[in-house]
């Protein structure tokens, strides 16, 4: 479904769900990363690409009562209602609550919500349903009470929400891509001062992401687990962010207990491909931004542990059958892959690993 059908269908369900057409109709885009993972909590630097028609759409309305938010996924025909006071309770609801209270408490107190939502992004593939749901929830708000908040704004609103309603202690780097990235086109951030840049793709060769069938959950143990992990490796190093060391501190990270001089080295080393995969762009080197995927998925893999046994084993087919690079993306711990295939090689590679993976699923091809 293209954005265009995604918003139409959005307006048709409220109208089908409520009896009225909605006053607003928004979407926002879910993303993949090429490199740079786990970096964005640590002031490092990230790659991703927002998703062209694969995000959330919303259609909103005002409600029937005040203080009342009725929710309703079209996607997985499940409602939700919610009032403006309550707290989070681990209901995808909540997502949207939270940005309703972060920016039109008040008018959502006086005139109740309604909204409808399609989404086209599955959860827990690692391509930022969460954060397509926030962005696309507050755009929706902000449309809807006439409010103004530039795309950075939104983006860094939308991870407040995250962090500190939800609960999940995310970087900035989903919500940067879903709020300020250019659907289809790689964008370059530095997460420690927000500065970007779009960056050109590679002429010739296409993104595949391949889901692997294994759902994550990151409000789980390991994505927490990671950030507290990080922050005692700053601790044990005295630095502020890892994203502070380079490969120059090598030696000190290597004497930290394990597994912290495992992280550390992560993210001193993944920071360093999302900075090369810039200048791999730039240059039009697609084998070089395939080298850089392998390194990161295998520094995922050894040294942050968050792949799991089906990525792993997808990323190596995935080169066996001719891509140039192919690594685990997004938070890790199951979800999707991405693969940097030759254009004319695009479809008999699908196939192929359609065929070896019959859990896997091709999603998207960018
Ligand atoms: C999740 C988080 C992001 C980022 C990635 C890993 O998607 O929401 O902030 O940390 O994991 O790179």
């Amino acid at each position: 479904m293209t954005e265009a059908e995604q918003l139409q269908a959005v307006a048709a369900a409220f109208e089908a769900r409520f009896g009225e057409a909605p006053e607003t109709v928004v979407a926002a885009p879910g993303r993949v990363n090429l490199l740079g993972e786990h970096t964005d909590y640590n002031g490092g630097y990230v790659l991703p690409m927002a998703l062209r028609d694969m995000g959330v759409a919303i259609a909103m309305g005002r409600g029937s009562a005040p203080g009342v938010i009725e929710a309703y996924s079209d996607t997985f025909h499940d409602a939700e209602t919610r009032a403006i006071t309550d707290g989070a309770e681990r209901r995808w609801s909540d997502y949207v609550l939270g940005c309703l209270k972060a920016v039109v408490a008040e008018e959502v107190a006086e005139t109740g919500v309604r909204l409808a939502l399609i989404t086209t992004l599955p959860m827990g593939a690692g391509l930022s349903s969460s954060a397509a749901l926030e962005v696309a929830s507050l755009r929706a708000a902000n449309a809807l009470f006439g409010k103004v908040l530039s795309p950075v704004e939104t983006a860094i609103k939308a991870r407040a929400v995250e962090n500190d309603f939800v609960g999940m202690p995310c970087g900035i780097m989903d919500q940067f891509a879903s709020s300020v990235g250019e659907p289809g086109k790689v964008l370059f951030l530095n997460t420690r001062t927000l500065d970007y840049t779009p960056a050109p793709s590679l002429p010739g060769h296409r993104f595949v992401i391949v889901h692997s069938g294994v759902s994550h959950q990151l409000t789980e143990d390991g994505y927490a687990t990671r950030v507290a992990e990080c922050h005692a490796a700053c601790a044990a190093l005295g630095v502020g962010m890892l994203s502070d060391l380079g490969p120059e501190d090598m030696d000190r990270i290597a004497a930290l207990p394990a597994p912290l001089n495992r992280r550390a080295r992560h993210i001193v080393t993944d920071n360093r491909c999302a900075l090369d995969g810039l200048a791999a762009l730039t240059a039009g080197d697609a084998a070089a931004f395939g080298r850089l995927m392998i390194e990161s998925h295998a520094s995922e893999r050894d040294d942050y542990e968050i792949t799991v046994a089906e990525t792993d084993a997808l990323v190596e087919a995935a080169l066996a059958l001719g891509a140039l690079g192919a690594r685990q993306t997004g938070g890790g711990f199951g979800g999707s892959i991405v693969a940097l295939v030759p254009a004319e090689k695009v479809e008999d590679w699908s196939g192929a690993i359609a065929a070896g993976f019959p859990a896997a699923r091709v999603l998207a091809v960018t």
